[in-house]
């Protein structure tokens, strides 16, 4: 187990030069062994030799195991001894997998974690009938925490993500989205289960109520800055370092947060061109590079990933209203680290 200072000016260089998701990866090793044990062991299926294949295709890729982490680091943070923090850190990877399998078929996306999705190997039948056997598992796994709270947090959150994957549906190809609308589907379909994560590690862990409020807080504020930030890298990052393609959005015509920025501040002939390739889907060669040229005129790029430091720093403040331990620290780090690769 790994022995770190509480923030980066503490570390030595190559401490400092490791990502933050890796170092909770190192501090939790154990626990993280034992819930990939888990993942392989429930996401085999008897009956239908697909399952394991489309999961596998799909878990083996690796994923920063981002949530997992966050269940295991509340629940330890909190004083937690017992077993069940695997089961719902476990629980918690599932729905985010099946997720992104839904949300590849519902994108038409053609690459996750650096390989082929699932819907372009095998087909969207695939991608959407074992996602829904993810979902299953996930509460199958849940319950035998026998604590009818994380259900309530957990399928609740389920809930919310799909509610957020409709919702941007709808305001999709549609210039009168505004950022209201963007954060309410970024808080459904993302801090959803980055909150839920969080909070079902304390209460997993038995914290008292003013800790699970602050981890909840934690993990809604973290999801947003996550999401702007992700939504930035599909205009600006590079396909190879975040495993997907890049101007999935602008094909898909989302109006996401830079998208909503540069409308509001557009001119007439500006305002024609976003009509043209977000409303009437009428796209052409060079459209993306247009669009890019006109975010950066009005400095739409910089605007989004100010409200992502906004939301960065709250993450951090709730951070503050909980027991100091290593383990905070390296939250602390992973939500500074959550923007710092868009800056
Ligand atoms: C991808 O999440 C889905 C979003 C909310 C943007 P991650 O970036 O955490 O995906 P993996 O698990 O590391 O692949
Ligand atoms: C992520 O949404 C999927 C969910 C959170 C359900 P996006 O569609 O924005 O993310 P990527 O870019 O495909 O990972
Ligand atoms: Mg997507
Ligand atoms: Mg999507």
């Amino acid at each position: 187990m790994a022995s770190l200072g509480q923030n980066g000016a503490a570390m030595g260089l190559d401490e400092a030069s490791v990502k933050p998701h890796e170092r909770l990866g190192d501090w939790l090793a154990d626990d993280m062994a034992a819930v990939n044990a888990l993942i392989r062991d429930r996401m085999a299926s008897e009956h239908a030799p697909r399952i394991p294949e489309v999961t596998a295709h799909l878990v083996e890729a690796g994923g920063k195991r981002l949530r997992p982490m966050l269940t295991l680091a509340t629940a330890r943070m909190c004083g937690y001894g017992g077993s069940h923090h695997v089961h719902l850190a476990a629980t918690v990877e599932f729905i985010h997998t099946a997720t992104l399998l839904h949300d590849d078929v519902v994108d038409e996306s053609e690459k996750r974690r650096g390989r082929p999705t699932a819907n372009l190997l095998w087909d969207n039948k695939s991608s959407v009938l074992v996602g829904d056997y993810l979902f299953a598992r996930s509460f199958q796994l849940m319950v035998e925490t026998g604590s009818l709270r994380v259900l309530d947090i957990l399928s609740n959150a389920s809930a919310t993500i799909a509610e957020g994957e409709v919702l941007q549906l709808t305001a999709a190809q549609d210039l009168a989205t505004d950022e209201r609308i963007y954060l309410q589907v970024v808080r459904g379909k993302t801090a959803a289960l980055f909150s839920a994560a969080t909070e079902v590690g304390g209460v997993i862990a038995g914290a008292p109520e003013a800790q699970v409020a602050a981890l909840r807080d934690f993990g809604d504020a973290l999801g947003i800055a996550f999401q702007i930030a992700d939504d930035l890298l599909d205009y600006g990052g590079t396909s190879a370092v975040i495993g997907k393609n890049t101007g999935d959005d602008f094909r898909e015509r989302k109006v996401t947060l830079p998208v909503i920025k540069a409308v509001a501040r557009a001119d007439a002939a500006e305002r024609a061109f976003w009509r043209r390739v977000i409303e009437k889907g009428d796209q052409r060669d060079g459209d993306l590079a247009e669009a890019l040229a006109i975010m950066d005129r009005h400095g739409a790029m910089q605007a989004a990933r100010a409200d992502a430091l906004d939301w960065s720093a709250k993450a951090r403040t709730a951070l503050q209203g909980l027991p100091d331990h290593p383990l905070r620290g390296m939250l602390d780090d992973l939500a500074a680290y959550v923007v710092a690769r868009i800056a």
